[in-house]
């Protein structure tokens, strides 16, 4: 189930049919984005033109892929579905809970025995349900995808914003929220707004120092942090077809940086190559066969002003190596121009740390160029003045480099290899630093570089360049040197300069490893039991929740009226409370507790009606729970927006909060409301908010009639004896009612399955 060929055999065979239906049906030719697209549609949604940027569509995705820290709660939850495997091929991936701190062996030992529960638990969850199941140290997600799952046209989704990385071998994948995983794994439609396509031309070829991760970060300078929202990047032209698969995935996985849905490139001899250097030659063979189809047509790419929202050219000829940063990664800088930067912008002249590696830039190429500059380093009498971290990608990367003397070449200048995981990427690195608050430069060839990611230090300036120039300037130690023009002093006292960094795509004596860190699902998991330690703090089986009665929504009380803005942050903080994403009962601890309250202006601290007493938001709701009282949230515009996470819905649940009535929703969290059978309200006339009052008592009064399509009626019982009513809307179809009506969604399905 891990691996499946039938699948993608099948998905090649429908291909030439449906992608001729679509063309008829949207009469034009069609980028590589729609076709992918349109030949992934649910049977929920017909075939038809569908408003990019506009209509909300239904997909069916290929496959799900999950890393350790989302795959936890998206698991717990799966389990309620009543299903004994999971509907779509799916791999879990652990990889973001290794704390970088000495070296790859001692840090991957230290994290099996701290997180041994929670890998106990994914371990055993999917072998049950037939999950492939990649141990710590087999590598991180987006690595082990691209080099064992991702193919051409294909879809898929992952529960981390960097799942786009796969669209270096053609895909379109989508970084989504744990819920979204649930519904596909449970054999639900997956819903995505129509995405608007850019088109990135590409002319030229990359030559010297520059490198496909400069393609990217001149994309990000051009477009900014926001400029891809709601579309895909399709990258074509003669350009594109000179990269290597690996390089076109640093550019689509870090076109998440910009905001992008996803990014993708057409098929070419750089797919199949890949394809072939990492025992997929099948693959490759199949995709041969339909190759047409796995581009965008020829029509398009020859008047792209025509056919995409937005067009960009890049001219790989001339394309500067570039250095982004800090604290953003839109703020582009090419290479000459940086040095003056540091002077003008007064960023620490001192380079401290260079890391390279982690899922943006990890490939065979990537390494070996940089270690190119490692060897000449050692020749030439220099070793690394920074301090410098190697991270693979993959056990099968770091393998395959430290057979080739790869690792070696980098040890040898002084550099130190990390275990094949996250690490410094995401903060899960116990820094070396005789002050942890001191303002200082480090330049990574990661994707993110926002404030605190790396160390938690706000003064730190993270920068992002390609693992070229962060080797070379490490080997300088300072962030004005430009390796393109400036010389350097060796051991002996003579002026010396690197010459371009050199590699080769792929190892020439092939791909090795010994063990990939690889666990095959059981055939039949039937009596697989799922280890979860019913005295852990950081996992706990899921009850499925019961549906609200009608009496539940007569006389609630208000937990909290929100003021202004309310994020899934504020609904369900993160940081700290990470750890318990999958307890919900302690992570329901944080529930709304960095919300405004509307009758205070106070972060949590709401008036109790049972206790008559002012507490944190959680206690008050439990206190309601405990006490058989309903409750109901009341809030203002575009609440829940953020991320998409399904703890911001779940604890308000948990803990027995029944209604949410807001001005506005953000849709994703209004439809995980919904997907965890609880009623998503707004006001009709919004001015309506400003008559709740915190001691009211709130009726709905008309739930047990409620239908697509038909407004309720909300009734406040002032405690002065006055009331007040008025009407409130919903967006529930028939399906979802039921889901209320079922308790949850994952409910409805389990009955279904189980009728
Ligand atoms: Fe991990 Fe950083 Fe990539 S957190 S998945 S290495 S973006």
């Amino acid at each position: 189930m891990a691996f499946d060929i039938d699948l993608i055999k099948k998905v090649y065979e429908d291909l030439p049919g449906k992608v001729a239906e679509a063309r008829t049906k949207l009469g034009k030719p069609l980028t590589l984005t729609e076709k992918i697209l349109y030949t992934h549609l649910h049977p929920e949604s017909p075939l038809q033109q569908y408003g990019r940027g506009k209509d909300y569509v239904f997909f069916q995705p290929d496959r799900v892929a999950m890393q350790d820290a989302t795959a936890q709660m998206a698991l717990l939850q799966f389990m309620m579905a009543g299903r004994d495997k999971v509907a779509v091929p799916s791999t879990v991936h652990c990889d973001h809970l290794i704390l970088a701190e000495t070296g790859a062996e001692e840090d991957l030992a230290r994290a099996n025995d701290q997180n041994k529960e929670v890998y106990d638990f994914l371990s055993t969850v999917s072998d049950k349900y037939g999950i492939g199941f990649w141990k710590p140290g087999a590598g991180i997600i987006h690595q082990i995808v691209l080099e064992n799952y991702a193919f051409p046209g294909g879809m898929m989704i992952g529960t981390d914003s960097h799942t786009p990385n796969a669209g270096g071998l053609g895909m379109v994948a989508i970084g989504v929220g744990g819920a979204d995983a649930v519904d596909v794994m449970a054999g639900m439609p997956w819903e995505l707004k129509m995405p608007k396509v850019i088109g990135v031309k590409l002319t030229g070829k990359l030559s010297g120092w520059t490198s496909p991760k400069d393609v990217i970060l001149k994309v990000a300078g051009i477009l900014t942090v926001k400029g891809g929202t709601g579309a895909i990047v399709e990258y074509f032209g003669e350009g594109a077809r000179s990269m290597s698969c690996t390089g076109k995935g640093t550019i689509c996985n870090m076109g998440a940086e910009i905001g992008a849905t996803t990014s993708t490139f057409g098929y070419d001899e750089s797919m199949s190559r890949y394809l072939k250097a990492t025992d997929r030659a099948d693959v490759a063979a199949l995709a041969d066969q339909v190759a047409e189809h796995l581009t965008g047509d020829a029509e398009v790419y020859a008047n792209p002003e025509q056919y995409f929202d937005r067009v960009i050219e890049i001219d790989l000829n001339t394309l500067e190596p570039h250095i982004n940063g800090p604290y953003t990664p839109d703020r582009a800088f090419p290479i000459s121009e940086f040095a003056a930067a540091v002077d003008k912008f007064e960023f620490p002249p001192v380079l401290e740390v260079g890391l390279i590696g982690s899922c943006t830039n990890s490939s065979y190429e990537d390494l070996d160029r940089a270690a190119s500059l490692a060897r000449q380093a050692k020749q030439k009498g220099l070793k690394v003045k920074s301090e410098f971290t190697v991270t693979p990608g993959s056990e099968q990367i770091r393998f395959t480099v430290q057979r080739d003397g790869i690792l070696d070449a980098f040890e040898e200048i002084g550099g130190v290899v990390l275990a094949n995981a996250c690490g410094p990427c995401i903060g899960q690195w116990a820094r070396h630093t005789d002050d942890p608050n001191r303002a200082n430069s480090i330049i990574t060839s990661f994707n993110r570089n926002f404030a605190k990611r790396n160390d938690g230090n706000p003064q730190t300036r993270g920068f992002v360049a390609s693992p070229e120039i962060v080797t070379a300037m490490s080997i300088s130690g300072s962030m004005k040197f430009n390796p393109l023009t400036d010389t350097l002093t060796n051991e002996r006292g003579e002026e010396v300069k690197l010459d371009p960094p050199t590699g080769v795509e792929l190892p020439p004596k092939g791909f090795a490893v010994e063990d990939a860190g690889y666990q095959e699902p059981a055939a039949d998991g039937s009596g697989i039991e799922v280890s979860v330690d019913p005295s852990s703090d950081r996992l706990q089986l899921l009850e499925p929740f019961k549906p609200i009665r009608t009496e539940q929504v007569q006389d609630m009380r208000v937990l909290i009226k929100a003021k202004g803005k309310c994020t899934t942050d504020h609904i369900s903080m993160a940081g700290p409370w990470l750890t318990y994403r999958g307890h919900l009962e302690n992570i329901s601890q944080n529930c709304l507790i960095g919300a405004i309250n509307a009758y205070n202006e106070k972060t949590n601290s709401v008036l109790n009606y049972v206790t008559d007493e002012y507490m944190a938001v959680p206690d008050s709701a439990t206190t309601y729970r405990d006490n058989g009282i309903g409750q109901i949230v009341v809030g203002e515009e575009n609440y829940g927006e953020g991320s998409s996470r399904e703890h911001a819905a779940m604890e308000p649940r948990f803990l027995g909060v029944h209604a949410v009535l807001v001005k506005s929703f953000a849709r994703i969290h209004e439809t995980n409301l919904k997907k965890q059978g609880m009623l998503a309200l707004t006001f009709v006339n919004p001015d309506d908010y400003e008559k709740v009052r915190q001691d009211d008592k709130v009726s709905i009064t008309d739930f047990a009639a409620m239908a697509p399509n038909r407004n309720l009626t909300v009734v406040l019982e002032h405690a002065d004896g006055t009331k007040d009513s008025f009407e409130v809307a919903h967006t529930y179809n028939q399906a979802q009612i039921d889901w209320v009506r079922a308790g949850s969604a994952l409910n409805k399905i389990r009955q279904e399955l189980t009728a």
